[in-house]
């Protein structure tokens, strides 16, 4: 990503957020109040119960706001280092464990001890996406994607994919993502290409100045990556090309684009926090909402030909006696196979599946773009030995997590443990948390990332070679103790996937290219970061200047 940024997945969601915070017709302001009126009265009971001795005593930043409580204080701000965090350092430097104050006058848990985030990440009976966000990814990704899944429920499917996302799948997986990178090297390669138009190419991606100069011109990285990403995605996630980098037409890419650029001019964060705990108002014919709706239908009947092809497929295989059927590679055709050698009980149903290929459309397709364009580029160059591009990969996914926080709710009470006391408002040292049944609990995954307490006291900095050695501080992080995709049952299952993806792309175009931050303007600009409340950030962009390489 640009060199401060971060992206919608936890509340994720930002994606959502647009949606909700749209331009209204409606009076805005007796709107206004009569949702503030009504948020307060519903509140009003989970305000009183929510407070254990123990949270009441957890330190924190000072409510500088009645209705948004904390809110302001940390959404759009990056460190002033450049580094992403989901919170202001100088909080969780001050306090790692605190408490938050939310919209009208409730309380938010936050830690980044790793005692807590174990238990918080580990317990998924426990700590569950409140249903407010399930509403809201549920929105893109219908209602039986992994991602919107709790308990049982969700227990079942993500056994039957996590073979489909294991070490052996993905190796079958890396040959398609060196053609697309190809494909997408081909591409910057015709940008200096004098037999091509050039400019006409890049028009799509860049401002005015086109012209190659010293051998170099500039070029929106980002929009290209993002192109390659969900090309990625449509071809080794479920075998359908996408066609997002050789411009053909596709209607479901352009319902896709569409969604996105509806999103992407997303304002109104504040507002959009009140409406997304109003869901119905989700269903206001605002654009953003046309534009999903419009993606979702062309998604679904995508994802339906495809699954219903594939099972045509395996059932005309299995009737000439070929019992395992030539399918495909990609996760979905996986997915089939692996159903077959299930009980017809716990087999998944089409929708299941339709539900699954949004599912990896959405967490999959921009996080990975994002990570892809993590900051550093000037130090690309040096990625070029394997160990050396895989602490490279480590330090970009560190520095620059593209989902920055999530949350979570308690369903019971809960004990939270701490590795380290804190002391609290009265000066006694609170050695565990209770939490209340119906607390909020903040995960701030980036600013567990660039903590010193784990990471030293140049934890801001980008340094690949930090990783040759094991930090001594653990997080309960799946992937190279960062929080990246998180831990615990729900960890991310596409991080494998993510990881190859970022490598390959970032290999093949580092022996083509080099990549140079401008001179002068315009500055890059934030990249989106999933987080939640967050949304997407405008129009993400990262011009560089790419030179051909000898
Ligand atoms: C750099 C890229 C990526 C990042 C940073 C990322 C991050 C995350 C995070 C933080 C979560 C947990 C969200 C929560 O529970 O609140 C998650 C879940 C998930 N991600 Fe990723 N992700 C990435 C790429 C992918 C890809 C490529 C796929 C699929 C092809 C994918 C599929 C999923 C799914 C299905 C879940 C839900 C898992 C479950 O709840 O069991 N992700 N991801």
């Amino acid at each position: 990503m640009p060199s401060n940024s971060s992206l919608p997945l936890a509340d994720v969601l930002a994606p959502l957020w647009a949606v909700a915070s749209a331009p209204l017709v409606v009076s805005v302001p007796a709107a206004l109040a009569l949702l503030a009126l009504l948020t307060w009265a519903y509140l009003y009971p989970r305000r009183r119960a929510a407070l254990s001795a123990s949270m009441a005593n957890l330190p924190g930043p000072d409510r500088t706001s009645p209705v948004f409580g904390n809110w302001r204080d940390f959404l759009d701000k990056a460190s002033d280092d450049g580094t992403d965090s989901s919170l202001p350092l100088e909080w969780t430097e001050k306090w790692p464990t605190g408490r938050l104050h939310g919209f009208f006058g409730t309380h938010i848990f936050y830690s980044t001890d790793p005692a807590a985030l174990s238990c918080i990440l580990q317990n998924d009976t426990v700590f569950q996406k409140p249903s407010r966000l399930l509403n809201l990814l549920g929105i893109l990704v219908g209602g039986q994607g992994l991602i919107v899944l709790e308990g049982d429920a969700h227990r079942r499917p993500r056994k039957a994919m996590n073979p489909t996302f294991g070490p052996p799948a993905i190796r079958e997986l890396v040959p398609l993502f060196y053609d697309k990178a190809f494909e997408l090297r081909d591409k910057f390669a015709s940008f200096f290409d004098p037999a091509n138009d050039g400019v006409a190419l890049a028009r799509r991606a860049e401002g005015d100045d086109k012209v190659v100069v010293g051998g170099r011109r500039k070029v929106d990285v980002q929009k290209f990556l993002a192109e390659f990403a969900l090309d990625i995605i449509g071809t080794a996630g479920f075998n359908h090309d996408t066609a997002a980098l050789n411009d053909s037409p596709s209607e479901f890419t352009d319902a896709w684009r569409a969604m996105q650029d509806a999103l992407g001019q997303k304002e109104k964060r504040e507002l959009a926090q009140l409406f997304a705990m109003m869901p119905v108002l989700e269903k206001l014919p605002v654009e953003a909402q046309v534009k999903m709706t419009a993606y979702n239908d062309a998604a679904v009947k995508v994802g339906r030909r495809l699954v219903e092809n594939k099972k045509a497929a395996l059932e005309a295989a299995a009737a000439s006696g070929d019992a395992k059927g030539e399918l495909g590679r990609d996760l979905v055709s996986l997915l089939l196979k692996s159903n077959l050698s299930s009980k017809p009980s716990e087999q998944m149903s089409t929708d299941e599946i339709v539900d699954q290929i949004r599912t990896f459309l959405f967490a999959g397709a921009e996080t990975t773009a994002v990570a892809m364009s993590g900051r550093g580029q000037p130090e690309l160059r040096h990625a070029n030995g394997l160990t050396y591009l895989e602490y490279f990969v480590r330090e970009i996914l560190r520095i620059h997590s593209p989902v920055s926080n999530t949350i979570r709710k308690t369903v019971a009470d809960v004990v939270v443990p701490l590795s380290k006391p804190v002391t609290g408002r009265d000066g006694t040292l609170v050695e565990s948390v209770v939490l209340r049944k119906g607390t909020t609990v903040f995960i701030p995954i980036a600013s567990v990332n660039v903590d010193k307490k784990i990471w030293g006291p140049d934890a801001s900095v980008f340094n690949p070679d930090r990783h040759a050695t094991e930090p001594t501080v653990k997080t309960p992080g799946i992937y190279a103790n960062l929080l990246t995709f998180i831990g615990g049952p729900r960890n991310c299952i596409g991080y494998r996937f993510s990881i190859a993806e970022i490598k390959v792309v970032l290999f093949v175009l580092l022996r083509s290219f080099s990549f140079e931050t401008l001179p002068q303007r315009p500055e890059q600009r934030r990249m989106p970061s999933y987080s939640y409340g967050q949304g997407l950030p405008l129009v993400p962009e990262m011009p560089l200047l790419v030179r051909v390489l000898e």
